[in-house]
């Protein structure tokens, strides 16, 4: 089945029913003795769509290899958010190719929210016929069964569903660490901010069960873990679309509540921050007193074009409030050159910047989306007006990133040591407010919540070493 753009844009009132997976014992042996390779692009949905697909290639027989030419079967977990994403996949898929073109037998494959784009699979099929299998962000339980139809029919397989089916759980999975986890707890976005490609290749909002999300996060507790970050495109809007009642406050709260060590969440639409989700990361220890409020512009006009809901002012009215966490950190999401974007309405973004002084923002050039609204907006900033800007923009946010981040020279944080780090002798981890830490420590610390000393500071990382 191939994607189709204007069914993925659609919003039905179908119901949502909870599936579970369950293993075919008759793709058990299709993957025995070969090996796969992986490379996935994005945010942390696609990070952990990559572990559940490496243990759906594992229940099959599949080991992983982590250079793609010991590969037997070589997958693009792909990401279509902006230009550039997309770029980096095609021009990954030429060095695919050659290989394809060494060694025939290797299985080609694309997944991920490229794979839901209707204009990316005609190109595919047109003009890369030698992809063996395609298929979508809703049909990834399904991967055993596409893989398999593949393999007997010797073509091209393409299964994209573009209107979102049921939540399947019971999906295995192959968690990247043995200290922290993703967990899902929403799918799909309802928002339609008018740049964005997300709403169409991820469906609509459907919140996972309470009961689902909380057992996973016990077994997590059980299985050693100290973390875990609660996943969304929206994660505010939880259970807005199950008639619970239980909404994102009340899960913080029983998350919490399970007693495992570290809880966040991402990511936070300013549109539906509650004072309940305030006072519940308020009131619990575990829940990080870390929080990414996505910007976008600091323009009023601009924000109104791009659907976002909220006015400049009614942000910096929920972020003063948020300010009142104890010791909390704030970053963001900041889009420049936004279709007609004038000097005023950057400065006014720039404005905001300077009230808000974030921990840091991840900051984006304006990309063109097919088939979202703004896609179709007049546009006429050059390329040469948008990187200054990002570049002014970038210089603020840095200045800012600095400043924050030295107010923890001397001081003892906690971190969560998570893996070696860049630096020699130095394993490496994150605060809880999320800044990374190079930790001057033994690799018995690994996987340990431990006290550490700031001795150094720099714009995106600090180092130290552990105090008992
Ligand atoms: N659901 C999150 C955002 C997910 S996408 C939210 O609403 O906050 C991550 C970031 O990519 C967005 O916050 C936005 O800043 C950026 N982005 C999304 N679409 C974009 C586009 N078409 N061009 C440039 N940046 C974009
Ligand atoms: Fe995209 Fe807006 Fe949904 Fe975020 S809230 S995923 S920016 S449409
Ligand atoms: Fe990219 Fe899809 Fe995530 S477009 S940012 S991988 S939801």
């Amino acid at each position: 089945m191939l994607p189709n753009l204007n069914e993925a844009r659609k919003r039905t009132n179908n119901i949502v029913n909870t599936i579970k997976y369950v293993k075919d014992s008759k793709y058990s042996n299709i993957g025995v003795g070969k090996k796969y390779y992986i490379k996935t692009y994005g945010c942390q949905m696609n990070v952990h769509d990559s572990e559940n697909i490496k243990a759906l290639l594992e229940e099959m027989g599949f080991s992983e290899v982590y250079r793609m030419e010991d590969a037997d079967l070589i997958l693009l977990n792909t990401c279509a958010i902006r230009e550039n994403a997309h770029n980096k996949v095609f021009g990954f898929l030429g060095r695919v190719k050659h290989l394809k073109e060494e060694k025939t037998s290797i299985i080609t494959g694309i997944c991920g929210c490229m794979a839901q784009e209707e204009s990316v699979v005609n190109e595919i099929k047109d003009k890369y016929k030698w992809v063996d299998i395609v298929f979508g962000t809703h049909n990834i339980s399904e991967l055993p069964k596409i893989l398999s139809d593949s393999i007997k029919n010797n073509k091209q397989a393409i299964e994209v569903l573009s209107v979102e089916g049921d939540i399947v759980e019971d999906i295995p999975v192959k968690r990247d660490s043995n200290y922290k986890a993703w967990v899902n707890i929403m799918y799909g976005c309802d928002k339609f901010c008018t740049y964005c490609i997300v709403p169409y290749t991820r469906g609509k909002q459907r919140s996972r069960s309470p009961k689902d999300i909380i057992n996973e996060v016990k077994n997590l507790v059980k299985d050693g873990y100290s973390e875990v970050t609660l996943l969304g495109q929206n994660v505010n809007a939880y259970g807005k679309d199950l008639s619970l009642n239980y909404y994102m406050g009340d899960l913080l709260k029983d998350v919490a509540e399970t007693g495992i060590p570290r809880v966040r969440f991402v990511t936070s639409h300013p549109w539906d921050f509650t004072d309940d989700m305030i006072d519940i990361i308020k009131k619990y220890d575990n829940v990080m007193p870390y929080i990414h409020l996505p910007l976008q512009s600091g323009s009023n006009r601009i924000l109104k074009l791009m659907g976002r809901r909220y006015t400049k002012e009614s942000y910096l009215e929920l972020f003063n409030k948020l300010k009142t966490i104890p010791n909390v950190s704030i970053t963001t999401d900041i889009i420049v050159g936004f279709p007609g974007e004038t000097e005023e309405d950057f400065n006014e973004t720039l404005d905001v910047v300077n009230t808000c002084k974030y921990d840091s923002a991840f900051t984006f050039i304006f990309s063109p989306r097919i088939g979202t609204p703004a896609a179709k907006m007049k546009d006429d900033i050059s390329l040469e007006i948008k990187n200054e800007r990002l570049q002014r923009l970038n210089d603020l946010v840095n200045k800012y990133a600095n400043i924050n981040n030295q107010k923890y020279l001397g001081k003892t944080v906690s971190v969560l040591i998570e893996d070696k780090s860049n630096k020699e002798g130095y394993l490496m981890g994150y605060t809880d407010t999320m800044k990374l830490v190079n930790v001057k420590c033994d690799q018995k610390y690994l996987g340990k919540i431990v006290n550490v000393k700031i001795t150094d500071v720099k714009t995106w990382s600090l180092t130290g070493e552990i105090v008992k």
